[in-house]
This record gives C-alpha cells, structure tokens and sequence, in this order.
C-alpha cells in the first residue's frame, strides 16, 4: 500500500517514513529540500533497509503537485508534513506562510480527488488552543486566536479540510502535537535546525557540545512551580507512530466522522528546568545557562489530555522525556562529528 508523506525529508516527516516502512507500507516522499537534505534518505534506508521513493517537489508548483497525482493513483493516504514552521518568521513574512502552508494545502487538497482512497492526516500543532483555560488540554477546548500567522495556517488549515470533509469523499484526521522532541534511537535521522534553534531542545544539546555558549531561560517568574514554563515535550518516535495508526483507523473505515482530531503528547507537564535536568542527567554535562527575560507570545503552561488518542486510536506515548533527551544528545554529537 503506497502513501504520501509531504515533507517526508524534515524531522517529523523522517520519523514517520521510517514506522510506516517498518509496517510494510509503500513510502513516496515529496520534499522541496527547503528545510532538509537528501542526505535523510540515507538515514531512512540504514534503519529500515528501504529506500523509499523519492520526488523534489515544490507544492507551490500546482502543475508539479498535478502531474504528481495523475501518476500516483494507488496512493492509499497522505500524510501532509510538508510547511514552514518557524513562529518568528511568520510573523515577519505572513504572506509566505500562507503561502507556503495554506496554498500547497489547497492543491494537494483539490488532487485528493483523484484518488481511489482518499485519506488525509494533517500536522496541527497545540498552538491552536493558545493558552487553554482549563489543564490538561482535551481536543474540546476552544480554539483562541493566534498570535502567530504560522499558528494561524494551522487553524485555517483544519477549518478548510473539515469544510472540504463535508462535502466530498475527503475523511481527514488532525493530529494537534505538542512539543516534539528526541530522535531516532539510532541516531541515523534527527532534528535539523537552519542557523540558530528556536527551540528549546535544539537549543540545549547544541549548548551542550559548544556549537552555542549558554542556553537563555525565558523567564523564571511564570506562575509555575519553578517559575518556569510548562509543556508536554513527546518524543518524536510515539509521535511517529501515532501518524501510522491514524492512518490504519482510516484505512479500516474505524473513524466515527470524516473529519477526528486528536492530541497528541504524553499527558505529562515539564518545566524549562526539568528538561535542563533531564540533559543533564543523560549526558552527563553541566549545561551552562541564564534566566533571561520572557519570550513574547509563549504561553504559560500547555499539556495534553490525551484520553481520546489513548481510547480510540490504541495509541500512548511510551517513551519518557530522558529518552528523548538522551537520543537528541546522541543525534547532536553525531552529526557534529
Ligand atoms: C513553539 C511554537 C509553537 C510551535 C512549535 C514548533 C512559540 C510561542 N510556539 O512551541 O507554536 O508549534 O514551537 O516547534 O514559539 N525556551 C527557552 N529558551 C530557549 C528556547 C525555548 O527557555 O532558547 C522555552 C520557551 O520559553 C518554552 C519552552 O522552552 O517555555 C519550549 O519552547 P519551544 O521549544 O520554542 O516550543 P514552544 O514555544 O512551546
């Protein structure tokens, strides 16, 4: 059974290649190689054994993502990663966020048609519940408004597939992630930040080896228990997963409309701090770091009630943050080595 995984060549994209080969799944992977490297093809085929095909693809190029279509009508579900990504940037270039997450949904969107099996999963992030109001965050808590055009494209982006979802053959699932971190445990595919990370992870284990000098904590007088801010930090491997069974629910015609969201995370709060622990711990390095002041737009706290993904997808969040943080650690030291 083939599928199409957008962005197939970016962090999360990698990950899920790599479990839907290891289930047997046909992989086809379009990537535009704005954010990654043909290189992750490599990592992908030294775990699984498979090179899984490959296409350079700018979406944005509709007769490209046409003509794409016309030659794969035996895909039996896409998986769309492919979109920037960066909240900052968004915010100084809109116009190419939407741009590049909203007009290559659409195209991709209108060529479903063509498809025997018109299954769709789509990367939303847990930006779409702003800060929620009541913890832990359930899949009915109210959308906020945004303040990002990024997290803006993912809220407009299931408001138009769930649109197209009522009037097509179009069965959709949304998965709201919160924050992924880790890599693959054999350090073969990972997280490539362009220039310095914005994320905290990233951040850290480039701290670690030296590539930066210290690590800033955005603030340390949150209303929190040490002050600083809380997140659901979910390995990138279970979220991985998380996009195989999703993608089997569909397949089996399990789902209970044709548009499901769900979360996912691991239903567990962490703190700036505990992560720096965690690294700590696991690599066995003192990180050097500040308490600096806060960073614009972050909320304060954010982690999931992943009650619906646990009950009908069959899916929980298995390994645990110092997993993740070991495996990001081991992913940094070797691709600086
Ligand atoms: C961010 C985005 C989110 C997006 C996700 C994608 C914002 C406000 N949110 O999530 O919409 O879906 O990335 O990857 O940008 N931190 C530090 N020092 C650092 C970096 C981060 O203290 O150098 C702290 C932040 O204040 C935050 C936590 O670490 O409390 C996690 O930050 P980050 O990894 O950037 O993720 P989010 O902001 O949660």
């Amino acid at each position: 059974m083939k599928v199409l995984v957008t962005g197939g060549l970016g962090y999360i994209g990698s990950h899920t290649a790599v479990e839907l080969q290891n289930k047997g799944y046909n992989v086809v992977i379009i990537d535009d190689l704005s954010n990654s490297s043909k290189d992750v093809l490599n990592g992908i085929k030294n775990i699984t054994k498979i090179t899984p095909e490959f296409e350079e693809i700018d979406l944005k190029e509709k007769s490209k993502v046409q003509d794409f279509f016309n030659r794969h009508k035996d895909i039996v579900g896409v998986i769309h990663f492919a979109a920037s990504k960066a909240v900052g940037e968004s915010v100084n270039q809109p116009l190419m966020y939407y741009e590049n997450n909203i007009s290559t949904l659409i195209y991709v969107l209108q060529e479903m048609k063509k498809l025997n099996k018109q299954n769709f999963i789509f990367s939303s992030s847990c930006t779409v519940y702003g800060q929620a109001d009541k913890l832990p965050i359930n899949e009915d808590a109210p959308i906020k408004i945004v303040e990002s055009p990024y997290g803006n494209t993912k809220q407009i982006g299931e408001e138009i597939i769930k649109d197209l979802c009522k009037v097509s053959s179009l069965k959709a699932v949304a998965l709201r992630y919160f924050n992924p971190v880790g890599a693959h445990s054999t350090a073969e595919i990972g997280e490539l930040p362009l220039g310095v990370p914005q994320n905290l992870v990233p951040y850290i284990t480039q701290t670690g080896i030296g590539l930066r000098e210290k690590l800033s904590v955005f603030g340390d007088d949150y209303p929190t228990e040490d002050g600083t801010c809380i997140r659901d930090y979910i390995h990138v491997v279970d979220l991985a997963k998380a996009h195989v069974v999703a993608l089997q629910r569909l397949l089996e015609e399990k789902s209970t409309s044709n548009f499901e969201v769900f979360n996912l995370g691991t239903g567990k709060g962490s703190s700036v701090l505990d992560v720096i622990e965690s690294f700590e711990r696991v690599s066995n390095t003192k990180l050097n770091y500040k308490i600096a002041k806060r960073r614009e737009g972050d909320v304060v706290a954010a982690y999931a009630d992943t009650t619906k993904a646990n009950n009908e997808l069959d899916w929980k969040a298995e390994l645990t943050l110092d997993d993740a943080m070991l495996s990001a650690w081991e992913w940094e030291q070797k691709i600086r080595n």
